[in-house]
């Protein structure tokens, strides 16, 4: 979204690109046309069971405060026949970093909306799904063609689709390879993959900048969601054990918790929670959690270790969520790192290392890629905790923290 840094960010942001890939970040026309003749979309197909769930779809609208969500009749309509999750948090501030998050686990300190390119040793979401052969997929709405990694599009005029609400597309470990750049594809090919009967088993949803909200307002973008999930929700191959989850980047006000409107819709919604309202505490990193739970994946050692997972999951796991006291919590900064611009969070050349031993919720080890690569460095942060915190810049510290084992022994601590 843009701030009061946008300018300083975008200037940031456009000599740091330069330095990198410009060639990139602004493709010439002749280059788009060349690659929409020649590149094809990539659509696998899987059928892993999993927990709870057989296909997961995350749609994420931009920049809107809880209550104004809530108020919009077409959301308020779709959350009443799915299951409300009143309490689940986005990271950070502003746009890419949660998108960034939602993909890797963590924001690396990012506090922009600047063109980047995360090195090919961090591991993300993709990582986890090959693990199973688990197909997974992006749309992405007016993506010129599959795999495209330049900034925007067009490159002049209203944006419209736009890298920095583009999770997979920030990563080397993704881009490196031309397979997987075919399987982040646009809205045309999701009808296609949806006619033909070939849609992944996990796909992240992106729709343009005006029916994502971000240039418009909730009245278009709760629209447009409705009219999007009412044709889908009546398709049985769609909805038929799959959980739709619909979120929201961030709040729209910096100045007040991260709590982003959030239900869950589609076959795989348990009976009895349907129509109700779920206050466990989950961030976009339960998502991570929950995915890996549900199909028995490893975690990336990030902050999807000590994340909490969706009640019901963690219940057929036997997990034990936190309660998490947010009354003193924003989560509408990050910590450290390299990122940064120094706008919400400090700069730090470092990588954080992740977690390589130890437990996470979703209780199926760490991915092997990240042991391997990290192993000699000790994790960063406190991974394990359900919420991200820095001790060294204070970000999210003195949040209180509980859970009551099944052995009836208490756990409880304040991030420090
Ligand atoms: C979407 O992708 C397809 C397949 O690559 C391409 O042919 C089409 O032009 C793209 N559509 C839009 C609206 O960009
Ligand atoms: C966004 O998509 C809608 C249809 O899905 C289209 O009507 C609209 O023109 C698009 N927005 C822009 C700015 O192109
Ligand atoms: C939202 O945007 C639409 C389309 O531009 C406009 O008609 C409407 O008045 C706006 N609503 C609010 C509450 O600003
Ligand atoms: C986060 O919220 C606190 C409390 O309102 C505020 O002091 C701080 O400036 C906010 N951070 C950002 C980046 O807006
Ligand atoms: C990860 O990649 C970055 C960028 O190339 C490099 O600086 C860092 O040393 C690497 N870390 C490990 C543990 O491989
Ligand atoms: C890390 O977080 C976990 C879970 O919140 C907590 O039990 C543990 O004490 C924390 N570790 C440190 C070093 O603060």
């Amino acid at each position: 979204m843009f701030t009061k840094q946008s300018l300083v960010t975008l200037l940031g942001g456009l000599s740091l690109a330069l330095a990198q890939t410009s060639s990139e970040e602004y493709p010439s026309l002749a280059e788009i046309a060349a690659k929409q003749a020649s590149v094809q979309p990539f659509s696998p197909v899987s059928n892993v069971a999993g927990l709870s769930f057989d296909r997961f779809v995350n749609i994420w609208l931009e920049n809107t405060d809880f209550d104004v969500a809530a108020a919009n009749t077409h959301l308020a309509e779709l959350a009443k026949k799915g299951l409300l999750l009143s309490n689940f948090w986005a990271v950070t501030h502003p746009s890419e970093p949660n998108y960034c998050a939602s993909a890797g686990g963590d924001t690396f300190g990012m506090d922009n909306d600047d063109f980047h390119q995360l090195p090919s040793n961090i591991s993300t979401i993709a990582d986890l799904f090959d693990t199973k052969k688990i197909a997974w997929g992006e749309y992405q709405e007016a993506l010129p063609y599959p795999g495209y990694q330049g900034y925007r599009y067009p490159e002049s005029g209203d944006n419209v689709y736009v890298r920095k609400h583009n999770p997979l597309i920030l990563f080397d470990s993704v881009t490196n390879d031309a397979t997987r750049l075919r399987q982040i594809k646009n809205f045309t090919t999701f009808y296609e993959d949806l006619e033909h009967e070939r849609l992944p088993q996990y796909m992240f949803i992106t729709p343009n900048m005006t029916n994502d909200g971000h240039d418009s307002n909730i009245t278009v973008s709760g629209a447009w969601t409705y009219n999007f999930l009412s044709e889908l929700l009546e398709n049985d191959y769609f909805t038929k054990d799959t959980l739709i989850m619909l979120t929201f980047d961030e709040t729209d006000t910096y100045e007040i918790g991260n709590n982003v409107f959030t239900f869950l819709l589609g076959g795989a919604v348990p009976d009895d929670l349907r129509g109700t309202k779920d206050d466990t505490f989950y961030t976009h990193y339960s998502v991570i959690a929950s995915l890996s739970a549900n199909w028995g994946l490893p975690s990336l050692g990030r902050w999807d270790c000590g994340a909490n997972l969706f009640s019901w999951l963690a219940e057929k796991t036997g997990y034990v969520n936190y309660d998490v006291d947010t009354s003193n919590l924003y989560m509408n900064q990050t910590h450290w790192g390299p990122l940064s611009d120094d706008d919400y969070s400090e700069y730090y050349a470092g990588w954080p290392a992740p977690l390589t031993e130890g437990t996470c919720s979703s209780g199926n080890g760490i991915l092997s890629a990240v042991k391997k690569t990290w192993k000699d460095l000790t994790a960063t942060f406190n991974y394990t905790s359900p919420f991200p915190y820095d001790s060294r810049s204070g970000n999210n510290v003195g949040v209180k923290y509980s859970r009551t084992l099944k052995n009836g022994k208490v756990e409880s601590g304040v991030s420090r």
